[in-house]
């Protein structure tokens, strides 16, 4: 048996690869691949619509949210972010908590004002900086929930009016979670719930209100919900394999609920990736 440590793409259920390894052949009896298959198909608009459905579902999202599958990575979301709600003349402000989110502050110098507001790289970001003050005039906050290259995650989150932006690409749907706090989440599939290729992205209508320049179609959260993630081509496998692990999450909480009379089945997520052995939950003495 090979055992997996690895901090790159995560660990799937065994089901999930055998049934993507299955639809690589014959998608639900259609005698074409999915690799083949038209994403305006009945059969592939099928698999987004219950994607979107299922992820709302897993996450206990409220109708206030949308949610969105869009190619690029979260390093689009790096500079999407900041394209769509940061203002030339406004400010947005950043925990700097390892790598990645000093990556994404990097990105929104490119649009406006661009703050980190507490860091722990003087410790070689071996720690979650707490006692911060976000500005009441921020155009949003953003915060990475699981620091991947340094293996710290956050377990408190601050109360604020400022709009939370959390990159949770390395530990989506791998904890509970009050999602709806958080006024845009993105996640890189392939950390915890996929294949690389798509990002998940949820989004609060009110937030979109907010949008403050035009940016190019592909880079319109609007657009997106408009066209049900199917603006253009959408990665059609990686979507397929994300479908594929929330129903097997839905399906182990109803087994947990079962065995244990926990919530009720379809309201409790299950994790992908349960504790994974390289994270630590520090914060500054
Ligand atoms: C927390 C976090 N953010 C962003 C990224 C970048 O993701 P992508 O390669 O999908 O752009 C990663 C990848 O490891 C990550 O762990």
């Amino acid at each position: 048996m090979v055992h997996n440590f690895n901090a790159g793409p995560s660990i799937l259920p065994a089901t999930v690869f055998e049934q993507a390894a299955a639809a690589i052949h014959d998608f639900n009896g259609t005698g074409l691949s999915i690799l083949e298959t038209g994403h305006r198909t009945p059969v592939f608009e099928a698999v987004m619509q219950e994607a979107l459905d299922l992820s709302k579902e897993l996450m206990h999202l409220s109708d206030n949210k949308e949610v969105m599958f869009l190619h690029g990575g979260a390093t689009t979301q790096f500079f999407q972010v900041p394209m769509n709600f940061l203002p030339d003349n406004g400010k947005a402000v950043y925990l700097d908590g390892g790598t990645w989110g000093s990556k994404a502050a990097g990105e929104a110098r490119l649009y406006g004002e661009s703050n980190i507001i507490a860091s722990s790289k003087d410790r070689n970001y071996t720690y979650i900086p707490k006692g911060y003050q976000i500005p009441s005039d921020a155009a949003y906050f953003h915060l990475t929930t699981n620091n991947t290259v340094e293996g710290t995650q956050m377990w408190e989150f601050p109360d604020t009016n400022v709009p939370v932006v959390a990159d949770m690409s390395s530990d989506i749907l791998s904890r509970q979670m009050d999602f709806n706090r958080f006024s845009l989440i993105y996640a890189g599939a392939q950390k915890n719930i996929g294949a690389a290729g798509v990002c998940m992205v949820v989004i609060d209508k009110d937030l979109l209100g907010r949008t403050c320049r035009k940016v190019p179609g592909m880079m319109d959260y609007r657009k997106h919900i408009e066209n049900g993630s199917m603006l253009n081509t959408p990665p059609v496998f990686a979507v397929y394999v994300c479908l594929l692990t929330f129903r097997s999450g839905r399906q182990k909480s109803y087994e947990r609920c079962i065995r244990h009379g926990g919530p009720r089945p379809g309201k409790g997520i299950s994790p992908t990736v349960q504790g994974r052995g390289h994270d630590r939950d520090q914060g500054a003495p």
